[in-house]
């Protein structure tokens, strides 16, 4: 049973590297008034960091590696298995890098969001931090959206800016975006389990409202 209306949302984190984006979200649904778990972290890598942190923090893990499957469907059917498993409420991809099938989304509609290093719709795809620079932007940041079939065009649900300084190289920002996903994804995951936070169409819906803009974090 997939389900937002339950009372203790499970969540399911999916990371392929070092899992600081998994590490801030252990430690917040670690909380006591936290509303929300994570009770499994899943992988694409057998060797991602992610792993020995989840098990360091006593949480299941699994690993499905693509590299043993001939195609995209075949990794995904694998994939799905073992997340349902564990019967998510929310499912959070923290730094997962493989592009999912439109079967894989339309099984997590509404409760599948992601975090991407870029103000989208600007950058969407991989190195964000350097195409910024490339052109010439001041303004750079990270966004958290429900994960559609667009790739990394799904509705934006929260935003947070970091500005790029002379000498800013695309690992210095990388640091900068880091910080500021570290005190962002926390925040949405609670609204979502919540249950605050909803996808209607292709509108996010906050407190039964839809969302004029995507919240914004101020420093
Ligand atoms: C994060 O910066 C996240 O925004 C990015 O991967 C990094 C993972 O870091 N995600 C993407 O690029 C998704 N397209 P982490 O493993 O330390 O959490």
């Amino acid at each position: 049973m997939l389900s937002q209306d339950i009372t203790a949302p499970r969540i399911v984190v999916l990371a392929s590297g070092n899992g600081s984006n998994l590490q801030t979200l252990i430690e917040a649904t670690r909380r006591p008034e936290f509303p929300g778990s994570v009770v499994a972290v899943g992988c694409n890598r057998p060797h991602a960091f992610a792993l020995e942190r989840a098990a360091q923090a006593g949480i299941e893990t699994f690993v499905v590696d693509h590299t043993q499957f001939d195609s995209r469907a075949e990794f995904d059917t694998a994939l799905r298995a073992e997340i349902d498993r564990h019967t998510p409420n929310l499912l959070v991809l923290a730094g997962f890098m493989r592009i999912l099938t439109t079967e894989f989304v339309r099984t997590y509609h509404g409760i599948m969001l992601n975090i991407h290093p870029s103000l989208l719709p600007k950058y969407p795809g991989l190195n964000t931090h350097q195409r910024a620079l490339d052109a010439g932007d001041d303004i750079h940041g990270v966004s958290i959206h429900f994960v559609t079939e667009d790739l990394d065009g799904g509705p934006v649900i929260a935003q947070a800016e970091v500005l790029v300084a002379p000498g800013d190289t695309a690992d210095s920002l990388a640091d900068k975006v880091r910080e500021k996903e570290h005190l962002l994804y926390p925040i949405v995951v609670r609204w979502f389990c919540e249950g605050r936070l909803q996808l209607s169409g292709d509108t996010v819906q906050f407190d039964g409202e839809p969302m004029p803009r995507p919240f914004y974090l101020k420093d």
